[in-house]
């Protein structure tokens, strides 16, 4: 065993520092907070506290591995989403800040009493489910996603944020749903064109590819849930969907073709075109 050098806390900080990107401030902070199962306020109580020569190689480990740019969530195992702290493992996608237009959409449309069907297909870690379920404790949500690996990570995250107004089945879109029909259906599908250089970069290079990429221009898994929803909707029942900021007009126009109503894109924060919702025609909910 090598010999242990004794290293505070600050000193440990000091040293990683200037080998993290400075544009993300804070990492070192992160991941040491994270192998102490402390706060980073607790780090600054106690800049003296050294390390032990296990929580030393343990933070070594994470910084190394986030330097070959694995993403923060994978390695502390969490990432915010809406008003919940999701567990996220290298199985489910990591749930973007973008993503909250939709639940934001979703529950413009939804009476705060409404007991509701809502379903949530390709639910990864369970973000827009969790979030509905949190925010409509009287619908019922089910959550569907091919991936077994993910349900598990959503299932967890439902068990331990205490949320039991959903359920989670696999199979693919349509599939585990059976003749059910629903209020509403939302979905953030994959929805990147296969080809697409950004698969190779950044934090896209460590999610799943069967979570990312969808047909030669990304629109294969956005056709064959707009092609199903209204044989899974009720009249008058609302499909929301996310896709790619370019992708809004192509969109619009598989629900069009596919005979929902009321067919409109919503823009993110950013001003692109982020989501489109439309409803089955019939009455109004
Ligand atoms: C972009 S991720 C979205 C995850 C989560 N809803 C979110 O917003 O963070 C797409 C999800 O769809 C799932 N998926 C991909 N193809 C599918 C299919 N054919 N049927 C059902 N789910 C699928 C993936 O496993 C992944 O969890």
């Amino acid at each position: 065993m090598s010999p242990h050098t004794e290293l505070s806390i600050a000193s440990v900080l000091a040293r990683a520092r200037p080998r993290l990107d400075p544009e993300a401030g804070g990492e070192a902070e992160i991941l040491l907070a994270h192998v102490l199962g402390k706060t980073r306020t607790w780090l600054h109580t106690w800049p003296e506290r050294v390390l032990t020569a296990e929580e030393q190689a343990a933070f070594e480990g994470l910084l190394q591995r986030r330097l070959v740019g694995e993403p923060i969530a994978y390695l502390v195992g969490t990432r915010a989403f809406w008003s919940l702290d999701l567990t996220v493992t290298g199985d489910t996608l990591i749930p973007r800040p973008e993503t909250e237009l939709l639940v934001e959409q979703a529950l413009a449309f939804i009476p705060a009493e409404a007991e509701w069907a809502l379903a949530d297909l390709g639910t990864g870690s369970g973000a827009i489910a969790l979030a509905l379920a949190r925010e409509r404790p009287r619908c019922r949500i089910t959550a569907t996603d091919r991936s077994s690996s993910a349900l598990a990570v959503a299932r967890g995250n439902a068990a331990r944020l205490g949320l039991g107004n959903l359920e989670f089945r696999e199979g693919a879109w349509y599939e585990p749903l059976a003749d059910e029909r629903f209020q509403m259906i939302v979905s953030n599908p994959p929805y990147i064109a296969v080809g697409d250089r950004h698969l190779a970069e950044g934090d896209l290079r460590f999610e799943p590819r069967s979570a990312l990429a969808s047909g030669p221009e990304g629109l294969d898994d956005l056709r064959l849930i707009t092609a199903g929803a209204r044989t899974h909707l009720h009249a008058g029942g609302w499909l929301l969907l996310e896709h790619g900021y370019d992708q809004g007009a192509a969109v619009r126009a598989l629900l069009d073709d596919n005979g929902l109503v009321d067919v409109r894109s919503v823009r993110d924060t950013l001003g692109h075109e982020r989501a489109t919702l439309g409803r089955a025609p019939g009455v109004d909910l």
